[in-house]
């Protein structure tokens, strides 16, 4: 069993039948929406809200039956995955481009778990990767020079030579700070840029992180 398998698989232990699941995205999640998939086809109820179009392809393709946040606006248990976690289980997320949709459904979550194997863990957030900011198209030169201004290197997301765009038709500004020490004040800074939609860092969110490693897998409980 790999890494992201071995965490994917202690998460699913927390799903019940007739639950309402936030359906991470990423390559972590997967393993777990398919795994998922496994109890379904086992018997179990479940209802998923994809966090992502692709969760919801894969979802659907696993048999899990998929349903919409203005439905079921509380869920139950999410799993996803993360960039980056620091001691405080705060998060760099969206290098998967989701990070807007991921956040919604994180907010409406009662226990959020995290999936991710030990190389995500930092001392402080943007040690290893950028922060994501999505942004709108409309305003992006405007938006760029003020994510700069607030001290980020921000560059915009391109895939096979074209500007990268989210499932919300956005654009994404992959920002390099040169360390994140005040999450919460840098969300917020953040987000009253005009032109922001949401940004990557996940405050406070996450209840457990479950961390697989070559020694095994462990789980980190947020403290209250
Ligand atoms: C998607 O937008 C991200 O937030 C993912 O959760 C994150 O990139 C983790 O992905 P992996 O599990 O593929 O590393």
């Amino acid at each position: 069993m790999n890494l992201k398998e071995e965490a994917a698989r202690e998460a699913v232990k927390f799903v019940e039948d007739g639950m309402v699941v936030g359906l991470g995205s990423g390559s972590t999640a997967s393993v777990a929406i398919k795994l998922l998939g496994e109890k379904v086809r086992g018997g179990m109820g479940i209802v998923g809200i994809p966090t992502s179009r692709d969760s919801e392809i894969l979802g659907r393709s696993v048999g899990i039956k998929i349903g919409e946040l203005k439905d079921h606006p509380e869920v139950d248990v999410t799993i996803d995955g993360a960039d980056e976690v620091d001691p405080k289980l705060n998060l760099i997320k969206g290098l998967g481009g989701a990070l807007v949709r991921e956040k919604i459904v994180a907010v409406a979550t009662k226990l959020d778990i995290i999936v991710v194997d030990e190389s995500k863990l930092v001392e402080y957030l943007c040690q290893k990767v950028p922060l994501p900011v999505e942004i709108v198209r409309f305003s992006r030169e405007a938006t760029m020079r003020r994510l700069k201004g607030l001290g980020s290197e921000p560059k915009l997301r391109m895939r096979d030579g074209e500007e990268f765009v989210t499932d919300n038709g956005n654009l994404i500004a992959d920002c390099r700070f040169p360390r994140i020490d005040d999450p919460a004040r840098m969300e917020s800074e953040l987000n009253l840029v005009p032109g922001v939609v949401d940004n990557g860092l996940f405050v406070g969110l996450a209840h457990k992180v479950i961390v697989a490693s070559e020694k095994g897998v462990r789980t980190i409980d947020r403290k209250k």
